[in-house]
C-alpha cells in the first residue's frame, strides 16, 4: 500500500527544463493550482494543492511519477482533447466540419487581471491544424479559497461543426485513497448524502432531466482525497456546477490509480451545432480544496456565495406567511384578505400567493389544468392581483405571488393557441410530469412568452415585491419544432433561453425579489442564484427530514439563500421544534395560523421578533455543523459573526435512546482567550431555561474545549443559544 497523500500530480514528461516552459500560477490565500507549457506546446497541471512557500523550485513539480507502471503516455494535460495519445476520458471533442474529430491544443498566451476580491487568468489555447479556439479562464477568490473555471469554445470553420463535449474543467490528483459524497434526491427527499470508495474505473453523477435539472442527483460533490474525511480533518476537495440544465462530474480512476475529475454539461444527447465565430461559453466549475475537513470547505463557499455570487446577498430578505399547505387551491378574496391580517398579526413582511390564482377557460382549481394561462380566475379574485396587493399592503405586509412560467397545461388556452411552443415528439406518444409539459425557451418567441408572464403582473402590479418561480416537470418529450434538425442544441439552448428571460427580468425590475422553486429543491445551483434570492429546499417540511435536507444544503449553500417554511407536516414535532429548525436559515411560514394554540401563535411572534434582531448573524457565513444527525439521533450547529463576537447554537434531539446518556457538545470557531455569556433564546411563553448555566459567563477556550450540554435527551425538542462576547 503506497503511504502518498499529497494531492501533487507529477507529469510524466519530466524532461522539459523548468526554466524554458511557462508557468502559470492560480493561487488563493491556501490553493495553488500550477500549469505550465511543456516542449510540445501544449498545457499541463503540474500541481494541484496547499499554496507552496513562495519559493518553490518549480522543476521538482516535474519529476516523473514514481509509481507508474505503463508506459502509456498520460501528460495531465489541462483541458485534453479525444483522439490523441491521451486515452482516459477528456472534456473536450469537436467534430470539424470536414467529419475529423481530431484535436491537439496549443497554448497561445495568457494573462492576468484582477478582478473582486481576486485574480482571473485567461489562458488562452488553439489547435495549429483547424482554427479552433480555447480560452479557459480562472477566476481565484483569494480570501474564500474558492476557484471558478470556465471555457470559451469558438471556430472558424465553414461548415457545420458540432462540439461534442465541452466540459467546464478538468482536474487530476495522485493519492492512495478516494472517498466521494455525492448528493441523491427524488421529490421531498433532497441532498441525501452518500459516501463511497473511489477504486480503478469510472464513476458518473449527471442529470438528464432538463428542465427540474436536480431532481434526482444534485450539482453538488465532496471528494476526500488521501482517505475519508471528516467535518475537520482531511483533504477535500468540493465542488459545484453553475448550470440550471443537465450537468455530468466524472471521476476516473486510472490503471495507476491517478483520478480525474471532469465537470460540465452533460454532453449525453446534447451533440451542440456551433456557428462558426460564435462563443461557446460552458458553465463555471467552482470548487475550493480545503486541508481541513469539509466544514472549512463549507465555510469557504458559503462566504464566497455571500461575497461573490448570490443575487441581492448584501439585502436584506423578507419573512414571510405562505398559503399553499393552507389552502391548497381552495381560497377566493375574503379567504386572502383574512390571511393578510394574520400575517401581520404573526409579524412576517409578506404574504405569498401560491398556485391556483390564473386560468379562466381552464381555471387552475387543481394541477391539471390553467397552466400558462396567467391571467386572474375572475370568479375566485373579482378584483384581480391589483385588489389583492392593495389589501395585503393595507394590511401591512407586502405581496408575493407564484408563477411558474416556463410549463403548460395540455388544458389550458395557451396550448390550444401554440401547440408548436411546446416540447413534445411530433410522433410519438407525450408522457406528462404532474399533468403539464415544457414550454421550449430555444425559441425566442417563447422567451418573450415567459418573460411576459413577469412583466405583464409587474406592469400592472408595480408594488408586486416577491415571486415564487417554480418548475415543477423535467422535459419528458425532448423535440423542440423551433430547433428543427438541430435538436442536439436543445438541453444546452433551454438553459440559455431561461437565464436571457432572467437577465430581461432582472434588469427590468431589480427591486423584485424571486425564490427560485422545482417541485421542492431540484434547481439549486449557483448560476440560478445569480438571478434568484434565494431557493425552497423542499417540499418536505417535516422538521425530522428538514435537518437532514438542510443539514445537506449547508455543505455549500448560504443560510440566506435556503427558504425554510414552519408547516403543519410532523403535528407530533412541537411549534418550537419546528420553528427552531427553520429558524437557523430564511425563515417562513406555510401554516394556517388558527390550527396553534395562543401560546404557541405567540412563540411564533417572538421568534420572528428574534430572527429579525439576529439576522445578521444567522446569516453569517461561518457555520459549524458539531453533530450531524446522520451519525445518530441529534443535530448540533453553531453560527460564529465575522469577528467571533456573537454566536448561535441549534440543537436538537430527534428520537434519543431511553435514558442515553447526554455528553458536552465542544463548541468551535470562537476566541480562545475571550469571555462569553450564554443564555438560551427562544424559550416558550412563561417558561424560563432548565440550563444550570444559563445567563452565566465562560472562556471561549473552556466552550471549545470542555463545551456544553446542550442536549437534552428529549424527543423532537430543541434549544437555541445565544453566545455573547462580554
Ligand atoms: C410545487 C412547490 C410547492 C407548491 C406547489 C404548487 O410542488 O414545490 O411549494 O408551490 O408546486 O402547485
Amino acid at each position: 500500500m503506497k503511504k502518498l497523500i499529497s494531492t501533487f500530480v507529477f507529469a510524466l514528461t519530466g524532461i522539459v527544463s523548468a526554466f524554458s516552459a511557462e508557468v502559470i500560477n492560480v493561487v488563493t490565500d491556501n490553493t495553488q493550482l500550477v500549469m505550465r507549457v511543456k516542449d510540445d506546446g501544449r498545457l499541463y497541471q503540474t500541481y494541484l494543492g496547499e499554496r507552496l512557500s513562495p519559493v518553490v523550485e518549480l522543476s521538482a513539480l516535474d519529476m516523473p511519477r514514481t509509481n507508474v507502471t505503463s508506459s502509456v503516455f498520460r501528460g495531465n494535460e489541462v483541458y485534453p482533447v479525444i483522439g490523441t495519445e491521451d486515452f482516459y476520458d477528456a472534456p473536450f471533442e469537436i467534430r470539424h466540419a470536414d467529419g475529423n474529430c481530431s484535436s491537439v491544443l496549443k497554448y497561445v498566451n495568457h494573462r492576468q487581471q484582477p478582478i473582486n476580491g481576486g485574480t482571473e487568468t485567461v489562458v488562452t489555447l488553439r489547435d495549429e491544424v483547424y482554427p479552433v479556439t480555447v480560452v479557459l479562464h480562472y477566476l481565484a477568490y483569494e480570501r474564500e479559497n474558492v476557484i471558478s473555471q470556465y471555457a470559451e469554445i469558438s471556430h472558424q470553420e465553414k461548415g457545420r461543426v458540432y462540439i461534442v463535449r465541452y466540459g467546464s474543467s478538468m482536474l487530476y490528483f495522485e493519492a492512495d485513497e478516494y472517498y466521494l459524497t455525492g448528493f441523491s434526491a427524488d421529490w421531498a427527499k433532497e441532498m441525501v448524502m452518500s459516501n463511497q470508495q473511489l477504486q480503478f474505473g469510472k464513476k458518473i453523477i449527471d442529470s438528464r432531466l432538463g428542465s427540474r435539472a436536480a431532481d434526482f442527483a444534485q450539482p453538488f460533490f465532496e471528494l476526500g482525497i488521501g482517505g475519508q474525511v471528516s467535518e475537520n480533518h482531511g483533504t477535500v476537495l468540493m465542488g459545484t456546477i453553475a448550470w440550471t440544465g443537465n450537468f455530468r462530474f466524472t471521476f476516473e480512476v486510472d490503471h495507476d490509480n491517478e483520478l480525474r475529475v471532469i465537470s460540465g454539461i452533460n454532453p449525453d444527447a446534447s451533440t451542440y451545432l456551433l456557428p462558426r465565430g460564435e462563443v461557446f461559453r460552458t458553465p463555471e466549475f467552482i470548487f475550493t480544496l480545503s486541508q481541513n475537513g469539509v466544514g472549512q470547505g463549507s465555510r469557504n463557499f458559503q462566504r464566497w456565495a455571500l461575497n461573490h455570487s448570490l443575487y441581492k446577498a448584501d439585502e436584506e430578505r423578507m419573512t414571510l406567511l405562505n398559503n399553499w399547505e393552507n389552502t391548497h387551491f381552495d381560497f377566493d378574496e375574503p379567504k386572502l384578505a383574512a390571511l393578510f391580517g394574520e400575517a401581520k398579526n404573526l409579524g412576517v413582511d409578506l404574504f405569498l400567493l401560491d398556485d391556483g390564482w390564473f386560468g379562466n377557460k381552464y381555471p387552475r382549481s387543481n394541477d391539471r389544468a390553467g397552466l400558462g394561462d396567467w391571467q386572474v380566475t375572475r370568479e375566485k379574485l373579482p378584483n384581480g392581483v391589483p385588489y389583492m396587493v392593495k389589501t395585503a399592503n393595507e394590511s401591512g405586509v407586502e405581496f408575493g405571488i407564484w408563477i411558474e412560467p416556463e410549463m403548460v397545461n395540455p388544458k389550458s388556452e395557451l396550448a390550444e393557441k401554440h401547440p408548436d411552443w411546446i416540447l413534445r415528439q411530433p410522433n410519438r406518444e407525450t408522457y406528462y410530469f404532474r399533468h403539464q409539459l415544457v414550454l421550449d425557451l430555444s425559441n425566442p418567441q417563447v422567451q418573450d412568452h415567459v418573460f411576459g408572464v413577469v412583466d405583464n403582473l409587474m406592469t400592472e402590479n408595480p408594488r408586486l415585491k416577491f415571486m415564487k418561480w417554480d418548475c415543477n416537470s423535467p422535459i419528458t418529450n425532448i423535440y423542440s419544432h423551433y430547433l428543427k434538425e438541430n435538436q442536439g442544441n436543445l438541453y444546452v439552448d433551454y438553459v440559455r433561453g431561461l437565464y436571457k428571460v432572467l437577465d430581461r427580468v432582472q434588469q427590468k425590475y431589480p427591486d423584485l425579489y424571486i425564490m427560485m422553486c422545482s417541485g421542492g429543491g431540484a434547481r439549486c445551483d449557483f448560476k440560478a442564484l445569480r438571478y434568484f434570492t434565494e431557493f425552497w429546499c423542499s417540499d418536505n417540511t417535516d422538521p425530522v427530514e428538514r435537518l437532514f435536507i438542510q443539514w445537506g444544503f449547508s455543505q455549500f449553500m448560504p443560510a440566506k439563500a435556503m427558504c425554510s417554511h414552519v408547516t403543519n407536516w410532523n403535528r407530533r414535532a412541537s411549534v418550537k421544534f419546528r420553528v427552531d429548525v427553520c429558524f437557523p436559515y430564511k425563515l417562513g411560514f406555510d401554516i394556517d395560523l388558527k390550527s396553534l394554540s395562543p401560546q404557541d401563535l405567540e412563540y411564533c411572534q417572538m421568534a420572528i421578533r428574534e430572527y429579525n434582531r439576529l439576522k445578521p448573524l444567522i446569516y453569517a457565513p461561518d457555520l459549524y455543523r458539531l453533530v450531524s444527525p446522520y451519525d445518530g439521533n441529534h443535530c448540533v450547529m453553531e453560527r460564529v459573526s465575522d469577528d467571533r463576537a456573537h454566536a448561535l447554537v441549534y440543537a436538537y434531539d430527534i428520537h434519543p435512546r431511553f435514558s442515553e446518556q447526554i455528553l458536552p457538545t465542544r463548541l468551535q470557531g470562537l476566541d480562545a482567550d475571550a469571555q462569553y455569556e450564554v443564555r438560551e433564546i427562544l424559550l416558550q411563553p412563561g417558561r424560563k431555561s432548565s440550563l444550570s448555566y444559563d445567563g452565566k459567563t465562560f472562556s471561549g477556550d473552556y466552550l471549545m474545549k470542555i463545551g456544553l450540554k446542550v442536549l437534552s435527551g428529549s424527543d423532537m425538542s430543541s434549544r437555541i443559544l445565544e453566545l455573547k462576547k462580554m
